[in-house]
């Protein structure tokens, strides 16, 4: 499939899609909304797609929702508006949110708005020190939508959420690693070369472990410590059986053999 709004390149087990609008500092246009839902179908189903790294052209990660495509073409189309505000919350709250392997934010620029639920539905996020952040809604009169509040609820600390819901200031790389937005933050001529070194770091585990790791963090997270031990059980079992008994005899069993420490590294998979 081609893509206009997004560009998707692979190597060695890495898909980097990169949002692709420049001119326009990567904004959302409904356009960009269906290729990023066509595009995480797709992935999701690609085995040459082990990690997944979403990041921006040019000088912008992603300027939020296109305040003309998406809002201003929409205002007297409520139908449309409705089928399009679904898309792009599907696309990062259920796709994205839970896409079967990791995910990292690359954010090398400009963020506001809409961009943070992207930020929020990756795994990891790794930010240019240079980056610029901002929940920028309160300053064109309305309040972080779709599901911009719900993302930074779920991140931050409540003085710096609603800090910045209110404020509408901006904030560099470091500072959004310091309220726990992004992982990290780096100088952003290093930021690539720092994605792909984590990406390839995850590369290397077991894919059906890690799948399983996400579903047990992510789904758990609302629930009750019974249902979460009953679901963490659950899924041990389903690991199990779907690694052929892998982790016990090669993960556990490497260990018995004194082969390695599973504290300081990966056991080697064999066959
Ligand atoms: N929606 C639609 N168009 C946008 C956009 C957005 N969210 N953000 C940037 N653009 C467009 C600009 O209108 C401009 O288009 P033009 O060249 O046709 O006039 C182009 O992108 C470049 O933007 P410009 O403002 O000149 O770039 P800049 O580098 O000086 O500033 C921003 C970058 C991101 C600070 C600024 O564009 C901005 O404030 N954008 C809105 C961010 C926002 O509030 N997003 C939240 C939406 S939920």
């Amino acid at each position: 499939m081609t893509y206009e709004t997004i560009k998707v390149e692979r190597q060695d087990g890495i898909t980097t899609v990169t949002l692709n609008r420049p001119e326009k500092r990567n904004a959302m246009s409904p356009q960009m909304h269906r290729e990023m839902s066509a595009v995480l179908e797709e992935l999701e189903l690609d085995d040459e797609t082990r990690v997944l790294v979403i990041t921006g052209a040019g000088d912008a990660f992603c300027a939020g929702q296109d305040l003309d495509k998406y809002f201003h073409d929409h205002k007297d189309k409520p139908r449309e508006m409705e089928r399009i505000r679904k898309l792009s919350n599907e696309w990062r709250g259920a796709k994205l949110r839970l896409f079967p392997k990791p995910t990292i934010a690359a954010v090398n620029g400009w963020c506001f708005g809409g961009a943070f639920t992207t930020v929020a539905a990756c795994d990891l996020a790794v930010a240019a020190e240079e980056a610029i952040f901002g929940l920028s809604e309160i300053n064109f009169g309305v309040f972080p939508g779709g599901l911009v509040t719900k993302a930074v609820t779920d991140l931050l600390r409540t003085r710096d959420a609603l800090y910045y819901i209110l404020t509408g200031d901006q904030f560099d790389g470091r500072r959004a690693a310091e309220i726990g937005l992004v992982n990290y933050a780096v100088p952003r001529q290093q930021l690539m070369a720092e994605v792909h070194g984590l990406a390839r770091k995850l590369a290397e585990k077991n894919p059906l472990s890690l799948k399983a790791a996400k579903e047990v963090y992510k789904l758990g997270k609302s629930m009750g410590w019974d249902e979460a031990f009953a679901w963490a059980i659950a899924k041990i079992n389903e690991l199990t059986l779907l690694q052929k008994g892998e982790w016990m005899e090669q993960g556990v069993g490497q260990f018995r053999g004194k082969q390695y420490k599973p504290g300081l590294g990966a056991y080697k998979k064999k066959g």
